[in-house]
């Protein structure tokens, strides 16, 4: 075992506090840190002399850096995990600096989930004043949502311990700060080389009123433990010993104990804990928290992975082939759109594309990039759409960091890493029912298959009374959209009923049924490429929305269109005489007599059929599904087609 993590067998006071080292590469971190080992008394007995005495050897002057260097070099040697974690302890805690400055691989430390901090130290130089990165690595704290921090402007010694210096680094870089939202809880002035406002005030500083670094440190707050979060077992591995399966993680968020259900995300298996295994002797456990890596055995041998998440029934994380992030670049290559990268989030590693760039940020200047992007370059930050070639499974990071984080592999490096910013959660849908399920993928992606066709796939939800004219809109529609070239295809609940659904009748359950099929089917079809319409009365807005969701997990564009005549305009209508039947009682569950109607809250488009002429309704209908399929990567193909007439 590494000399340097001796210390942490200490009782703690307070929980462990994770901190990250933050700045400038040349603004003093590595010797910040040594000095924080050195005046915790946090090293290894005779480390000091034997780097003193090496340092002399060699003819240079100790340096507090050197210190680090060694420890690091140390560590490196002992341990496995892929995280640099350096601890030390004051009186009231234990901290951990998860930081590997001089290894450049901070974002890769922050993001990848292994390690996020609680809390961060942002460094200046006080004679170099805010740089570049210091705007960076602050911007990315805030992306992060890492709250906690203080500023520590270093190297005071070289600008004579002048507070008007001090003063000034303050003033500007608060003005950058406050428009990221961060609030450092203190800004100070500090010499790390030479020991100043690191334990105790500095007499050199005597104009300075605030504590010492390590004090401030005290000051912040215990962190939350994401222990009443929803449980989130990240799979590491899956072992396999006779007839048994042992499946190893870390609980990244929550608890389990042994009894419980769990449910493998994405493909939503199931089974109970059997047992938490204890690796050579120790008792055994019934249960274990956030930040354990455990090793459980389930009642049923089902089939899981590395990669998976294990959650309890109804807080899984969502589920789906398509993210909505923030992106930091740091590659020197750009990165454009559309083509594959490796996308690592937890222990799932799946081949990824960004298919669009929403809105760019310079990470320095806040300043908005303007105009179409194709690509992003080093350093910018972007709200992005990515597609994943097979489901995952994540959250939203601000609800749970570890599951929403993620990184980019470009190549054989990390070229970026991300947040999730938006995920729909839907853990009350079934899951895969029966094991041994897998996901084939195809060779030929969704963009080759839009490129084939000049369009993307689409799907458009007529619902509405019956009618209402959704069949009329609909089969005429199609007509003009297959004559401009597109490839469509109608789902017409009528139709359906006669095969995929011809066991489903009117009532609650039945329809759901009916429209959870078709939405299915839609979404596959889009999946193909084709414009779908689909005419389905659809009278349950949560269906309705049902539906949306699950074109939208994997990617589909979904697009809800309310066909809007009132009941008295339908009924008089009445082109198959089902109203004067269920009037007079022979049809059951009609809807808009004997069976609601929800009308829909947000539709993408309404169209009202009793005021305007059929001409009108579909020429609204066409310029908006031609659009529609033709947004996006296709939108110099819109220009060219769109408002063309019928
Ligand atoms: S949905 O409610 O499940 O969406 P769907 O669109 O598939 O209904 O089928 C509606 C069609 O079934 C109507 O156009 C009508 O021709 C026929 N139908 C027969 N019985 C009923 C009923 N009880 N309510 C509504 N439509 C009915």
């Amino acid at each position: 075992m590494s000399a340097a993590i001796t210390n942490s067998h200490v009782p703690n006071l307070e929980p462990k506090l994770k901190i990250v080292i933050v700045g400038h590469v040349d603004h003093g971190k590595s010797t910040l840190i040594g000095r924080l080992f050195h005046d915790t008394n946090s090293l290894p007995e005779g480390k000091v002399e034997q780097i003193r005495k090496a340092s002399e050897a060699e003819g240079m002057d100790f340096e507090f850096a050197f210190l680090l260097d060694a420890l690091l070099e140390e560590q490196e040697q002992n341990i496995t995990i892929d995280t640099t974690q350096l601890p030390f302890r004051t009186d009231l805690r234990e901290y951990v600096i998860i930081d590997a400055p001089g290894h450049k691989e901070f974002l890769k430390n922050m993001i990848t989930g292994a390690s996020s901090a609680d809390a961060a130290i942002l460094l200046i130089d006080a004679h170099e004043g805010v740089q570049e990165q210091s705007k960076r690595h602050a911007y990315l704290l805030s992306l992060l949502g890492i709250k906690q921090v203080v500023v520590a402007v270093n190297k005071m010694d070289l600008v004579g311990f002048k507070q008007d210096v001090f003063d000034a680094v303050r003033a500007e870089y608060t003005v950058f700060l406050e428009k990221l939202g961060v609030v450092p809880q203190h800004f100070l002035p500090i010499s790390a080389k030479h020991g100043h406002n690191i334990t105790t005030a500095s007499s050199d500083m005597p104009w300075f009123k605030g504590p010492a670094i390590l004090q401030a440190l005290d000051q912040f707050a215990t962190p939350v433990t994401p222990e009443g979060l929803p449980l989130r077992l990240v799979l590491q591995d899956v072992y396999r010993f006779d007839e048994r399966r042992i499946l190893a993680g870390r609980i990244e968020a929550g608890r389990l104990s042994v009894g419980e259900e769990l449910t493998f995300w994405p493909d939503r298996k199931r089974s109970r804990i059997k047992s938490i295994e204890n690796w050579g002797s120790g008792t055994s456990k019934t249960s274990a928290l956030v930040g354990e890596s455990v090793a459980i055995t389930l009642e049923e041998q089902i089939f899981v992975e590395r990669g998976q998440i294990g959650s309890h029934a109804g807080v899984g994380p969502a589920e789906g082939r398509e993210i909505h992030a923030s992106l930091f670049w740091i590659s020197n290559e750009p990165l454009p759109v559309n083509v594959p990268f490796m996308l690592k989030l937890g222990t799932q590693t799946v081949e990824a594309r960004v298919v669009e760039i929403q809105r760019v940020l310079d990470s320095s200047t806040l300043e908005p990039i303007t105009g179409t992007r194709h690509e992003l370059l080093k350093n910018e930050v972007a709200d992005v759409r990515i597609r994943a070639r097979k489901p995952i499974a994540f959250d939203r990071c601000d609800r749970i960091s570890d599951t929403g984080r993620f990184v980019i592999v470009w190549g054989k490096r990390i070229g970026g890493g991300g947040i999730v910013r938006e995920a729909d959660y839907d853990s009350g849908r079934p899951g895969v029912a029966s094991d041994n399920i897998t996901w084939t993928l195809s060779p030929v992606s969704r963009e080759d298959r839009g490129e084939l066709l000049g369009h993307r796939g689409t799907v458009l939800w007529l619902t509405g009374l019956s009618g209402s004219g959704k069949s009329t809109l609909a089969t005429a529609l199609e007509y003009q959209l297959h004559r401009r070239g597109l490839a469509t295809f109608i789902l017409d609940g009528d139709n359906l009923r006669h095969g995929l659904c011809s066991n489903l009748k009117f009532s609650p359950e039945d329809r759901s049924e009916n429209i959870r099929r078709a939405g299915e089917t839609a979404k596959l079809m889009a999946e193909a490429g084709m414009v779908v319409i689909c005419s389905l009365i659809s009278p349950y807005q949560s269906d309705r929305t049902r539906v949306r969701e699950i074109c939208h997990r994997d990617g589909i564009p979904f697009a809800e269109v309310f066909i809007n005549a009132p009941l008295q305009v339908c009924e008089a209508r009445d082109p198959r005489g089902l109203y004067k039947k269920a009037r007079a009682g022979e049809i059951s569950d009609f809807t808009g007599i004997s069976s609601p109607y929800e009308p829909p809250t947000k539709p993408e488009l309404e169209i009202l059929t009793s005021e305007s002429t059929m001409e009108a309704s579909l020429g609204q209908l066409l310029d908006f599904a031609n659009a529609f399929a033709r947004k996006g990567e296709f939108s110099s193909a819109t220009e060219q087609t769109a408002g063309s007439g019928i």
